[in-house]
C-alpha cells in the first residue's frame, strides 16, 4: 500500500503537526488542513488564493498552461464540435450523450422553455429602466415560488427536474427582461428552433415579422454559451455552492450566483470592457489610456484573470469567432473593433502587461461579438448568466449529492476592539 504523504507544520510554540496530502487526477496536490481547527488553529487565505474549497469532477483548469477541460474534454474540441445542449448534458451527467440520450435531452429541455404565465406579471413590478441583471436576480429567485413540486433537494428526481427547469427557463426569463426593458411584447418560445436559435428568436423577433436565424450568428452565440458554461470554483459558482450548503433551494442558489456574477470583476467584465472601448473613443487616445492603466488610475477591463497566467483558451476560441462574425456582418472596419485590436496589440507586447501576465480574457472578445450580434450592453452579463446556469446547477448538484456535505462556514482573523463595557449615551 502506498504510504500516506504528509506535510509537516511546525508552530513557534514547538508543536509540530502532520497534515495529509491529497492528489487529484490532474493539477497540483493539496494539503488537507481539516484537522487544524481541532487544535484551535485556523489558516488565513482571504480571496482563496491558496485554498481548494471542495473536490469536484466537473471542470479542470491549468492557468499556467492555459488549459480548460469540461469532464476531461478540452474546451477547444467542445467549442468546435459540440453544441450547447450537448455540453450541458456532459456537465450535468458526466459523459457525452449517445444519439438517443441527446435527442431525449433536447426534447426535454425544449418542452420546459415556457415559464408559468403568472411569472410574466412579475415583470410589471420593475421599473422599465431597471438593469436586466436586477430583473434576473428577482425573477430567477422567484421561480422557487412557482415550482414547489421540485424543491426537495434530497430527492435526486427533484434535483433533476429543477436542473431541467433552470436550464430551459433562464433563457426565456433573460429574453423577457430584455423585451420588458425596450418595451416590446414578450415572445413565447418556439419548439421548431434549437436552444440558441430560440433564444435569439425570443430576443430579437417581434410578432409583426418572420424571424430567420443567421447560422453564423447562432454559431457564435452557441460558442459564447459553451465557453461560459462552467469554470470550476469561480466567485459566482462558489456563491451558489455556499448558498446551497445551507440547504437553500436551487432557484434561490442560482439567483445568488447571478448576483455574484453581476460585478465588473467577474461577469460584468464584458459590459465594462465595451464601456471602456467607448470611453477611449478613438485609436489616437489608446496610448494615453494605457499610460493611465500603468499609473494605476484604472484597470484595463477584459484583461487579466485570477487563474490564467497564460492566454485563456476560451479567449483564443472567442477571438476566432469574433473575426468570423465581423466578417459575416461586414464590420471589419468598425471603429470600436479596430480600437480593440490596437489595445490587444499593446497588451501582448508591452512589458507592463507581459510581466504581470495580463492577457485579453474571454470577455474582451465576447463583448465585441455580442455587440456585433445586436445585443445591448446591459444584456451582456445576462448572456453570461444564461451560459453559466448549467455550471451552477451541475456544481450545486454535485455538492448536494455528496453524502459528507456540510454547511460552508469560513472563519476569520478578528482585528476589532477587545472586550469593552457599554457606556451610557450621555457619557460618550
Ligand atoms: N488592468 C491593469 N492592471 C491589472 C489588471 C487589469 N485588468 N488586472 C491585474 N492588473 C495588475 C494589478 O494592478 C497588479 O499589479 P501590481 O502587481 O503592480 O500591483 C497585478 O496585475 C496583479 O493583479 P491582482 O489584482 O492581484 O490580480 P487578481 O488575480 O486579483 O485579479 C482580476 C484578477 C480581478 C480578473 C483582474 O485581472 C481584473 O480586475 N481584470 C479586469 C476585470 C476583468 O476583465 N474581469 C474578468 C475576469 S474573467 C471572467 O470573469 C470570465
Amino acid at each position: 500500500m502506498e504510504k500516506q504523504r504528509v506535510a509537516t507544520l511546525t508552530l513557534d510554540d514547538g508543536r509540530s503537526i502532520e497534515l495529509p496530502m491529497m492528489s487529484g487526477t490532474l493539477g497540483p496536490d493539496v494539503i488537507d488542513i481539516h484537522g487544524l481547527s481541532k487544535l484551535g488553529i485556523f489558516t488565513f487565505d482571504p480571496a482563496f488564493f491558496s485554498t481548494a474549497s471542495c473536490t469536484s469532477e466537473i471542470t479542470f483548469i491549468d492557468g499556467e498552461e492555459g488549459l480548460l477541460y469540461y469532464r476531461g474534454y478540452p474546451i477547444e474540441q467542445l467549442a468546435k464540435n459540440s453544441d450547447f445542449l450537448e455540453v450541458c448534458y456532459l456537465l450535468l451527467n458526466g459523459d457525452l450523450p449517445n444519439a438517443e440520450q441527446k435527442q431525449e435531452f433536447n426534447t426535454l429541455i425544449t418542452h420546459h422553455t415556457m415559464v408559468h404565465d403568472q411569472l410574466a406579471r412579475f415583470y410589471n413590478g420593475f421599473r422599465r429602466d431597471a438593469h436586466p441583471m436586477a430583473v434576473m436576480v428577482g425573477v430567477v429567485g422567484a421561480l422557487s415560488a412557482f415550482y414547489h413540486d421540485s424543491l426537495d433537494i434530497n430527492n435526486p428526481q427533484h434535483r433533476a427536474v429543477s436542473a431541467q427547469r433552470l436550464l430551459a427557463k433562464v433563457p426565456t426569463i433573460a429574453a423577457m427582461s430584455h423585451k420588458y426593458n425596450i418595451g416590446e411584447p414578450f415572445m413565447y418560445p418556439k419548439n421548431k428552433f434549437t436552444f440558441v436559435e430560440n433564444f435569439m428568436y425570443m430576443m430579437f423577433a417581434t410578432p409583426a415579422e418572420e424571424y430567420v436565424p443567421n447560422p453564423t450568428l447562432v454559431r457564435a452565440l452557441e460558442r459564447i454559451f459553451i465557453l461560459h458554461a462552467d469554470h470550476e470554483q469561480n466567485a459566482s459558482t462558489s456563491t451558489v455552492r455556499l448558498a446551497g450548503s445551507s440547504g437553500a433551494n436551487p432557484f434561490a442558489c442560482v439567483a445568488s450566483g447571478i448576483a455574484a456574477l453581476w460585478g465588473p470583476a467577474h461577469g460584468g467584465a464584458n459590459e465594462a470592457a465595451l464601456k471602456m472601448l467607448e470611453e477611449i473613443g478613438d485609436i489616437s487616445n489608446v496610448d494615453e489610456y494605457v499610460q493611465g492603466v500603468k499609473d494605476k488610475k484604472y484597470r484595463l477591463m477584459g484583461f487579466g484573470h485570477r487563474v490564467y497566467k497564460n492566454m485563456d483558451p476560451r479567449a483564443s476560441v472567442m477571438r476566432e469567432t469574433c473575426y468570423e462574425v465581423l466578417k459575416e456582418l461586414g464590420l471589419e472596419n468598425d471603429k470600436l473593433f479596430k480600437l480593440a485590436m490596437a489595445l490587444e496589440k499593446i497588451a501582448l507586447s508591452d512589458p507592463y502587461f507581459i510581466e504581470r501576465k495580463l492577457y485579453p480574457n474571454v470577455d474582451f472578445y465576447s463583448g465585441i461579438v455580442l455587440r456585433a450580434l445586436g445585443i445591448p450592453t446591459n444584456m451582456f452579463t445576462v448572456i453570461f448568466a444564461v451560459g453559466r446556469t448549467i455550471g451552477w446547477i451541475s456544481q450545486w448538484n454535485e455538492m448536494i449529492a455528496d453524502k459528507g456535505q456540510k454547511i460552508g462556514r469560513p472563519r476569520q482573523l478578528y482585528i476589532g476592539e477587545k472586550r469593552r463595557d457599554y457606556v451610557a449615551v450621555n457619557q460618550r
